[in-house]
């Protein structure tokens, strides 16, 4: 069994103080997990290099453990303090944000990570008490986001979200996010059944078909904006859940960007694809997880380049690059976010 490497650990006093007190780490979703980050350039401890930044997450009583939670370092009881990198400051105010899927995992980040950053923020789900969760976070955050439950397989609901969100005006992002397997499994061909064949399509591709058609025109007229899908690393190659719609359809949707981003591109709209890799980010995910058991975990692990699993924060983090300033000239593209191979 390989060794897992360590992380050059920058442990601030305050942190390692935590931690020798036995106080446990805040995993994603757990109860006074935020997503709140905080900025300190000296560190905590005052241990992080100079032009780089310490990660702190708040809880509500105050501060807690300053450090990212990885699954590979958790194993050792190895807690280090987070430094993201040089400070970029990306904000989004005035804009208009619209995500689907954004009562759970890798949405609701998303659409944390634009209200925090200044963005009138539209967040939409089928899933309205996760979406009141999302709510109720933002505010913990000192930010808002406007709730609304659609369907994204709906044309008619899309088209009234976008006209409601925009005001026929502005839509400036759009984060197609809305998709997974809706809790199907791998089994073989032979045994899929029309409904669970097209099930994923209508989520996958048709939501995201759907929410681009409705943005166009809005865009267009204004001459800018950005659409960001998220597909997977099932429609780049092969799927770990062995779901053959899910590998299709995300497949499907990359030949969407690409199209669409060939279209659009003359008038200033760009189209682009974040493919995620595994992230334990909803029940699915975990039970995916646990499939594996202790020496499958641990070879997916030491199959990533980077040697840790990703958060939902890993994948916002991409998708506000595409959206941002930063990425005026890129389009058409499928950034890997999967920690490497
Ligand atoms: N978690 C992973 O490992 C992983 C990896 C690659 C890609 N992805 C993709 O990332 C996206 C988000 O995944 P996640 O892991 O955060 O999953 P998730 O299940 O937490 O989020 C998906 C959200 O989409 C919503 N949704 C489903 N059908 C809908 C519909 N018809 N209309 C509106 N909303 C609907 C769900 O209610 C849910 O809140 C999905 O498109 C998924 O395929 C996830």
């Amino acid at each position: 069994m390989t060794a897992l490497p360590k992380r050059a650990p920058v442990v601030s006093a305050h942190c390692a103080a935590l931690c020798a007190a036995g106080a446990a780490p805040i995993r994603a979703g757990e109860p006074g997990y935020s997503t709140k980050l905080d900025r300190d350039r000296d560190g905590i401890g005052g241990k992080c290099p100079p032009g780089r930044s310490v990660v702190r997450r708040t809880v509500m009583a105050g501060w807690r453990h300053a450090h990212t939670l990885d699954s590979a370092l958790q194993n050792q009881r190895t807690i280090t303090l987070a430094c993201d990198g040089p400070a970029v400051i990306v904000r989004f105010d005035g804009q208009t944000v619209v995500v689907t899927g954004a009562a759970h995992g890798f949405g609701r980040a998303i659409s944390l990570a634009f209200a925090v950053r200044g963005a009138r923020v539209w967040a939409c789900d089928v899933n309205e008490a996760g979406l009141r969760e999302t709510e109720a976070l933002a505010v913990q955050e000192g930010a808002s986001l406007q709730v609304r439950t659609v369907d994204v397989s709906n044309r008619r609901a899309v088209q009234a979200l976008v006209q409601e969100a925009s005001g026929g005006e502005r839509v400036d992002v759009l984060v197609n996010n809305a998709g997974g397997v809706l809790g199907q499994v791998g089994r073989p061909v032979e045994e899929i059944s029309q409904d669970d064949w097209h099930a994923l399509f209508r989520v996958n591709v048709d939501g995201a078909f759907y929410f681009s058609q409705a943005v166009a025109p809005i865009m267009k007229a204004r001459g800018a904006g950005r659409i960001v899908n998220i597909s997977s690393g099932a429609g780049v190659g092969v799927s770990l859940t062995g779901v053959q719609a899910y590998a299709s359809a995300k497949a499907a949707q990359i030949g969407l960007t690409r199209q669409l981003a060939h279209e659009l591109g003359a008038w200033g709209i760009t189209v682009n694809s974040v493919a995620p890799g595994f992230v334990r980010s909803n029940p699915t995910t975990e039970r995916q997880w646990e499939s594996y058991g202790e020496d499958g975990q641990r070879r997916l692990i030491e199959n990533i380049a980077l040697k840790r699993l990703g958060s939902p924060e890993d994948i916002a983090h991409a998708v506000l690059f595409f959206a941002s300033e930063y990425a005026g000239w890129v389009t058409g593209q499928v950034l890997s976010v999967d920690g490497g191979k």
